[in-house]
């Protein structure tokens, strides 16, 4: 008869086989897969399924709201996005909340149709830039079309927080980060630690690739 910790074996074991998710380690600044601009892909990708469903619980296992395929080393034109943990947010109001409920989609060969409204600050973060958190100005609203998980093309209208998710992540396909965006004396002054980050001088509680370690290797 099977001990309990026998049984409890199994069924990690058969949980990791049928469920195929897996956290999949974020590329951290510095790597150059992180500046390339992406490319388009087909719906014959392989595995594209299985890549989705990984990078969904790659980014629920860091607490990010939004994560490009370069932060997992592929360059190639896809994000996902969601935005629920916003519905729960206190400052907003029940209109606001209700609309990041079900925010969770995928964005593939995104093209930015029009950004438009005068600028706003909205204090940004980045899960390849870990600590490191800053105002970053943006315009409020965009248009964009992209294709879904389906291949199927949508243009859609966004704004707000939610417009600015997507402008973030968007612009990990085209090779910028958000430091890209600082005034030149705030990127003097996070430097060292932009620097310290590529080395992997890190505290960080999810699983990252350091791009200075790697070639140790
Ligand atoms: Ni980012």
């Amino acid at each position: 008869m099977p001990t309990f910790s026998y049984i409890a074996f199994r069924i990690v074991f058969l949980q990791s086989k049928n469920g195929t998710e897996m956290i999949l380690p974020i590329v951290a600044y510095g790597d150059a897969v992180l500046r390339k601009k992406a490319e388009p892909i087909v719906i014959e990708y392989p595995e594209l399924n299985e890549l989705i469903e990984n990078m969904f619980e790659t980014m629920y296992a860091a607490s990010g709201i939004g994560l490009a395929a370069p932060q997992v080393g592929l360059p190639i034109r896809m994000f996902v996005v969601d935005a629920t943990p916003f519905s729960e947010d206190e400052d907003m109001t029940p209109e606001e909340q209700e609309q990041f409920k079900d925010f969770k989609h995928v964005f593939i060969n995104a093209q930015i149709l029009k950004e438009e409204g005068d600028e706003w600050a909205f204090n940004e973060g980045c899960l390849s830039i870990p600590d490191i958190r800053e105002d970053v100005f943006r315009k409020p609203q965009i248009t964009i079309q992209y294709q879904d998980e389906n291949f199927e093309t949508h243009v859609k209208t966004f704004d707000g927080i939610i417009a600015r998710i997507i402008q973030h992540e968007y612009d990990h396909t085209e090779g910028i980060l958000f430091t890209d965006l600082l005034s030149p004396l705030k990127r003097r002054l996070i430097k060292g630690r932009l620097s310290n980050i590529s080395k992997g001088k890190i505290n960080v509680d999810y699983k990252m690739r350091f791009p200075a370690m790697k070639r140790k290797r």
